[in-house]
């Protein structure tokens, strides 16, 4: 674990880093058409706390990558994750008027505009990708992340997650579906984000990206158990979302299955098997190790 201050400093880095990222690749805000590119701005920019780009670096540093490399990787998969939030607030979705502390993109702008921004967001993730060229050399590297993306955002991933979550509202579902709803609404980005960074590698063995891939899977489930305790637990002004939306929603989440209690247990198992999975790796991956720690301790 890496000391806290020095954790600080570096998501405070990475945070910087992908924010110019994300202004080089987005639209200027003038271009034609104006309100589009000022609705998508309005979704990306601001005060997200940017954990799947820090996910990105983090483990491009651990595995010794130059950042310059990773960079569009952590604006498309930031840019991916805008556009989900921006659907996920619609009225047909969570209907949420609040997002990172200010109204979500329908209230700024309008709910077609909104829609549209996703869409436009969606396809800029991958333009990125596909242009970077800063990127990975090897173009059969790029095709294999523009693959990874693709499925784990789409209906076998996240999208498929979050049509898992609208129809599980108001059901009961056993503690193995929320999982599975968790693991594709959540984790597979979060997934995502360590397998690309590894791609980037000229000489990562499958060894060490099978085990970064099994640590992806417990912080991306842990991410989200702790998500769903914050919703109970925390207060709308900290989280920047309104506090329980999703009891008001009636939706199945972990603490409504199993209890907030047993949640927590939960979430601090999943971390526990997080750093079980990268054990093998130097002392240079303890900021994976420090991440896993903030995912289930976080209060936003
Ligand atoms: C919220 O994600 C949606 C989930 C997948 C739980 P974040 O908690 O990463 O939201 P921001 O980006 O910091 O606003
Ligand atoms: C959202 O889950 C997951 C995605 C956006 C893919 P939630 O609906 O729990 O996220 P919040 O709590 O609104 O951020
Ligand atoms: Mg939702
Ligand atoms: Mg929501
Ligand atoms: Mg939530």
């Amino acid at each position: 674990m890496l000391d806290p201050a020095r954790f600080e400093q570096l998501l405070d880095d990475y945070k910087q880093r992908v924010d110019a990222a994300l202004e080089h690749w987005l639209p200027p805000a003038e271009l034609n058409p104006g309100r589009l590119h000022q609705a998508m701005r309005y979704a990306v920019l601001g005060s997200g706390k940017r954990v799947r780009p820090v996910l990105v670096y983090a483990t491009a540093s651990a595995l010794d990558i130059p950042l310059e490399r990773v960079d569009g990787i952590a604006a498309a998969i930031e840019i991916i994750h805008a556009y989900s939030l921006i659907h996920d607030d619609l009225p047909a979705m969570d209907d949420d008027d609040l997002r990172r502390g200010r109204p979500t993109c329908h209230k700024q702008f309008d709910e077609a505009t909104a829609i549209l921004a996703g869409d436009a967001l969606q396809s800029l993730a991958f333009y990125i990708l596909s242009h970077d060229p800063q990127m990975t050399p090897h173009v059969d590297k790029r095709m294999q992340m523009i693959e990874i993306l693709a499925l784990y955002s789409g209906s076998r991933g996240m999208a498929g997650g979050q049509a898992i979550d609208l129809a599980s509202v108001g059901k009961n579902i056993n503690i193995t579906e929320l999982e599975t709803m968790h693991i594709h609404k959540t984790g597979a980005l979060i997934r995502t984000c360590i397998q690309m960074a590894a791609l980037s590698g000229d000489d990562v063995s499958n060894h060490q990206f099978d085990a970064l891939d099994s640590f992806a899977k417990k912080i991306g489930l842990s991410f989200q158990v702790q998500d769903d305790i914050l919703d109970v637990i925390g207060d709308t002004e900290t989280l920047g979302k309104p506090q329980g939306s999703d009891a008001h929603l009636d939706k199945p989440t972990f603490p409504s299955i199993i209890g907030l209690p047993a949640a927590r247990e939960k979430a601090q198992e999943l971390h526990q098997q997080a750093l079980a999975a990268v054990e093998d790796f130097p002392a240079k991956a303890d900021i994976l190790r420090s991440i896993s720690q903030w995912f289930v301790e976080r209060s936003h």
